[in-house]
């Protein structure tokens, strides 16, 4: 399994996979942190189509996931998901983290794509205790491995560096 899963401290908008997936929030607004990033690097033809897919579908819900073009980023599509935020451990939200894991890499490999970056989803304005997001992450990803076979290559990019050691130390690399 370790050998589709690689670990990166550095930049998403860097990344050269099919996909890359973004921490975004249910109104697909561009916020900060790692959303403000992907629309920076990207250009505005992202928010465009997330504006229009929100115009169309309404609010993105949490733990789901939509595609949107990749502007000019190094990717095919931008992936957009709403992870949870965190009120304490008890409302779910470790489900809906792991939601947002396996709907990002299922619709990667609807889509045909092979390979596929994540952020630390949650970790930051959301508030998610980067220990435990990292292990939900871990799990969700390596479980969707064992039964699938069309993505070869899942890459955890840690921007920060207490992301990064925390998924060095869990990984069995
Ligand atoms: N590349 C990879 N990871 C990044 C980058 C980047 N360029 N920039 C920030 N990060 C990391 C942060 O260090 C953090 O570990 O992304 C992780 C998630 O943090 P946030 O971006 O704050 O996302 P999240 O906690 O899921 O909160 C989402 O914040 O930006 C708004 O619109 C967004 O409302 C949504 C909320």
């Amino acid at each position: 399994m370790s050998d589709h899963i690689s670990l990166v401290h550095g930049d998403i908008t860097q990344q050269e996979v099919d996909v890359i997936v973004n921490a975004a929030n249910n109104h697909l607004h561009r916020g900060g942190g790692v959303d403000a990033a992907i629309h920076k690097a990207g250009g505005p033809d992202i928010l465009e189509e997330c504006k229009a897919w929100v115009r169309q579908h309404g609010e993105l819900p949490t733990g789901k996931v939509m595609m949107s073009t990749s502007g000019d980023l190094p990717v095919k599509k931008v992936i957009h998901t709403a992870g949870p935020i965190w009120y304490g451990g008890k409302s779910g939200e470790e489900l809906l983290l792991t939601n947002c894991y396996v709907n990002s890499l299922k619709l990667a490999a609807e889509q045909g794509f092979t390979s596929i970056a994540f952020p630390s989803i949650s970790t930051g304005v959301f508030g998610y205790p980067k220990d435990k997001a990292a292990k939900a992450a871990i799990a969700a990803v390596t479980h969707f491995l064992e039964q699938d076979t069309t993505i070869e290559k899942v890459v955890f990019v840690c921007f920060d560096e207490e992301n990064y050691n925390i998924y060095k130390q869990l990984l069995p690399l």
